[in-house]
């Protein structure tokens, strides 16, 4: 048997073992690491995680500390969506990272996030699990995690960053209109893990990555193994801009983390996660 294929099986048996059952304890002596979910904070239900962190984060919470919630009342994602959040079933959980780095390279960390994440699920899970320019964790063309992540800084300092990631994991269906285009995976995988192995599986990745990270303090490090998890790499992508779109080919990512695309006219052009979404050429990869 191949090395990689041995270290599936056990990944994926190590994450299934036992009763699903979250706890502060459970979640921290899972990850083993040094410092990310070094300590976790758990609730059986909150608002929003990123938001319970923020509150901890302004009353001087430290780096590495990990809020993690069963289900949330009020989860919310990107451009402003909200982030439907059941009991039971899925992880809720936000990182507090209090990186010394200017703060225009904050976004990257959410790439960092997105790769832990994609390597963290591959440990647990034998699927083939992706990653959608900028931040979208994909597994079978749908959506398996999303990221959303929020800084507080000064003019040249950052206070604290707050990456949230929400992961659907043992979740069996989802409303007809989301079920286009999310999944779990239970739903690729036909096997429930224990949500608290997933965690910390992802946290060991993160550690090691943000390590990468801020060797350079940009992607450099990560560049090859995130673009080795990229799924628009070689696809056809309509890129939206506010108010104009165009279709290009996509590459893999620069050191700043952009996306690279070769325009119809066989222009290359780097573009920026802030400024632009990415969509396939006739659906959501
Ligand atoms: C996205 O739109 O893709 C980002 C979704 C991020 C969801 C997570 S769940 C944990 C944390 N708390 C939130 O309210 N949102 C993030």
């Amino acid at each position: 048997m191949k090395p990689e294929v041995l270290k599936t099986l056990r990944g994926a048996e190590d994450c299934g073992s036992g009763a699903d059952v979250m706890t502060a304890e459970q979640v921290e002596s899972m990850a083993g690491t040094r410092w990310a979910a070094g300590t976790v904070v758990y609730y059986p239900e909150a608002d929003s995680t990123n938001v319970r962190l923020r509150h901890l984060a302004e009353e001087g919470a430290p780096h590495g500390l990990l809020a993690v919630a069963d289900r949330q009342t009020a989860g919310r994602g990107r451009r402003g969506r909200v982030w439907e959040s059941p009991g039971g079933s899925c992880i809720y959980m936000s990182l507090l990272l209090r990186p010394d780095i200017a703060p225009e390279k904050a976004p990257m960390l959410t790439l960092v996030m997105a790769c832990s994440a994609a390597e963290g699920l591959r440990d647990c899970a034998d699927a083939d699990i992706r990653i959608k320019w900028p931040n979208d964790v994909i597994a079978g063309e749908k959506k398996l995690a999303g990221i959303l992540t929020e800084m507080s800084s000064q003019t040249d300092r950052i206070n604290h960053v707050i990456i949230g990631t929400g992961i659907n994991v043992n979740i069996k269906s989802f409303p007809e209109e989301l079920g286009k285009t999310a999944t779990s995976l239970y739903l690729e995988t036909g096997r429930e893990v224990k949500r608290a192995a997933v965690i910390g599986a992802v946290m060991r990745r993160f550690e090691e990555n943000y390590d990468i990270f801020m060797e350079t303090e940009d992607m450099s490090g990560l560049m090859e193994k995130y673009g080795n998890l990229l799924i628009n790499t070689g696809r056809e992508v309509r890129i939206l801009k506010p108010d104009s779109q165009y279709r290009a080919v996509a590459g893999g990512i620069n050191r700043k983390g952009e996306l690279l695309v070769r325009r119809e006219d066989g222009a290359v052009e780097a573009v920026c996660a802030g400024e632009v979404s990415v969509r396939g050429a006739s659906g959501y990869v």
